[in-house]
């Protein structure tokens, strides 16, 4: 049968991009080299991680909070094989929930490595047995990404690991070095802190998550020391060791070379970024070349140097993020349909599942200050929240930055607690190009974190936020 769209890869970007070309009345295919579907985002990113998050996080309420909340309970422990085994169910769930989409929109799944022949084939070889051909008028590659690893750090997935192993630990370490304070070091860092877990971060960089609005990174930086994570900004990691049972681990101060600082510790976590995954995927014989990041380049429609060959998510520019890749997914089906679909990129927030979270959105305020647009900053501390007093969630704040002549809001960054859903108010806010004064005149319900976002709003409107 030939299709008219097959998707290669069955990650957030591949299966939305081949739902929504069913749905569009397209005969579509999609292929998964593993085999379950999900990519990445499901199966050793977003979903486990998230559950790891959560089930730590109610360890360290239980064992921190619980007292001063008035409850009394003999010591809690850790079941880490027990807190495995729900992530895994979590993640099997949400596989029978995709393999469901598939079935309910008639999208036929090929499971095995697609790699291309021509413009209009594909061959699908499965991990064991035979190849088959998959013919289509349209492919949609949507192949994902895998963790950078220099060859120099030894990585042997025992000692040395990525994120995917750390998913994976059945014992509470005693100790972790993570090189890279991004967002993956940080969650992670986060699971294993509240644990128990002794956790060193070395950041290449002057701050922690370097791409998000300064004052998140310091913010941030606050709060996860108070939970006892060790941080090593601007130092540069020389060598890693594995052995057995333990690493060791060396790092170089940047600033003064003759200044190293050395541990001996049960993993190195490595998570210093991920780059884009066309291994094997044959695209030198259909004319594609990769940019110097391994991405494969694409044009305005998302479509490859070859004509009906589109790419989307985390093997094409910008932010590594599930809801981007989604977000493209259907805007390549509705573009092949002959739709005109828009995404606007300066809108796709971001977000870091630690306690506090962290979230943003638009413009930071180095960026404003690079790009020469005059703004106002309004910020709101949580502290000064009836709410956030009534949880205990002290730390953090929303930041709002208007346009200083249109009050046009221009960028949200919000440390604090359940960031990650209050940002969803800001990115429908400046979808419809709202100003800071019109957040501010919004009715918030009390008591809500919400409140700290208007009022944040109204200090960058009016200079006048009321409850502080
Ligand atoms: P992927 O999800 O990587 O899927 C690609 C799929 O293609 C894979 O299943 C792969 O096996 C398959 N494939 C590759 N090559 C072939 C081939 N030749 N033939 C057949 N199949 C092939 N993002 C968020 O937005 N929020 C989060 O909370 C979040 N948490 C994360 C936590 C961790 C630990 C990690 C590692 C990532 C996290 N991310 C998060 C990032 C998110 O997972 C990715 O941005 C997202 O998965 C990208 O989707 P994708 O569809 O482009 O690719
Ligand atoms: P990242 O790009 O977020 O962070 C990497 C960090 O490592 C940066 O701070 C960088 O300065 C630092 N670094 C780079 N090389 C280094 C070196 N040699 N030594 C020390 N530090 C070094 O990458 P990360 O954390 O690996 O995550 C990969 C991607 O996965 C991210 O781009 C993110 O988009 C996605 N992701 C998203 C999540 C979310 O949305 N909540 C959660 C986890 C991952």
């Amino acid at each position: 049968m030939k299709y008219d769209v097959t998707v290669i890869g069955s990650g957030p970007g591949g299966y939305v991009a081949a739902i929504r070309c069913a749905q569009l009345g397209l005969r579509t295919a999609i292929v998964e080299r593993y085999p379950v579907m999900g990519g990445t985002c499901l199966n050793v990113g977003c979903i486990p991680s998230k559950a790891l998050l959560d089930s730590s996080e109610h360890f360290h309420m239980a064992t921190h909070k619980f007292k001063t909340h008035g409850i009394e309970i003999n010591t809690p422990q850790v079941n880490m094989q027990q807190m495995i085994q729900r992530k895994n169910e979590v993640v099997q769930d949400n596989n029978k929930g995709v393999e469901f989409l598939m079935k309910k929109n008639k999208i036929d799944v090929f499971f095995g490595h697609g790699a291309f022949v021509s413009k209009n084939k594909i061959k699908v070889t499965p991990q064991n047995g035979e190849g088959v051909e998959v013919e289509s008028e349209k492919f949609i590659i949507a192949t994902g990404s895998k963790p950078i690893v220099p060859a120099s750090f030894n990585y042997d997935k025992k000692r040395v690991i990525t994120s995917t192993e750390a998913l994976n630990i059945t014992d509470v370490p005693k100790s972790m070095l993570i090189i890279g304070g991004g967002v993956i070091g940080l969650e992670l860092g986060s699971v294993y802190a509240r644990l128990g877990t002794e956790i060193h971060v070395v950041e290449y960089l002057d701050r922690i998550i370097p791409t998000m609005d300064s004052d998140c990174s310091r913010e941030l930086t606050k709060s996860l020391k108070g939970l006892g994570m060790q941080f090593h900004m601007r130092h540069a990691v020389t060598e890693v060791k594995p052995g057995k049972k333990s690493v060791k681990v060396t790092a170089q101060s940047r600033d003064d070379e003759s200044k190293t600082l050395n541990w001996e510790v049960d993993y190195c976590l490595v998570a210093i970024g991920r780059r884009p995954y066309t291994d094997n995927l044959g695209l030198e014989n259909i004319g594609i070349s990769t940019d110097e990041k391994g991405r494969i380049p694409v044009n305005a429609h998302l479509e490859t140097a070859v004509p009906g060959i589109y790419a989307i998510g985390d093997v094409i520019q910008g932010a590594m993020l599930a809801h981007k890749a989604e977000e493209e997914g259907v805007f390549v089906a509705e573009t092949i349909s002959g739709q005109h679909p828009h995404i606007n990129y300066l809108l796709i927030p971001g977000v870091v599942y630690t306690w506090p979270e962290v979230a943003g959105v638009g413009y930071t305020e180095e960026q404003l200050k690079e790009k020469g647009i005059p703004y106002k900053p309004g910020k709101f501390p949580f502290r000064a929240l009836g709410r956030a007093r009534a949880s205990m969630d002290l730390d953090g704040m929303v930041k709002v930055l208007a346009h200083k002549e249109t009050d046009e809001i221009l960028g949200v960054h919000i440390v604090g607690a359940r960031a990650a859903d209050m940002i969803a108010e800001a990115v429908a806010l400046m979808e419809f190009r709202a100003s800071a004064e019109d957040a501010a005149r919004m009715s918030h319900a009390h008591p809500t974190y919400t409140e700290a976002f208007k009022e944040a709003a109204l200090a960058a409107t009016a200079a006048r936020p009321i409850h502080i």
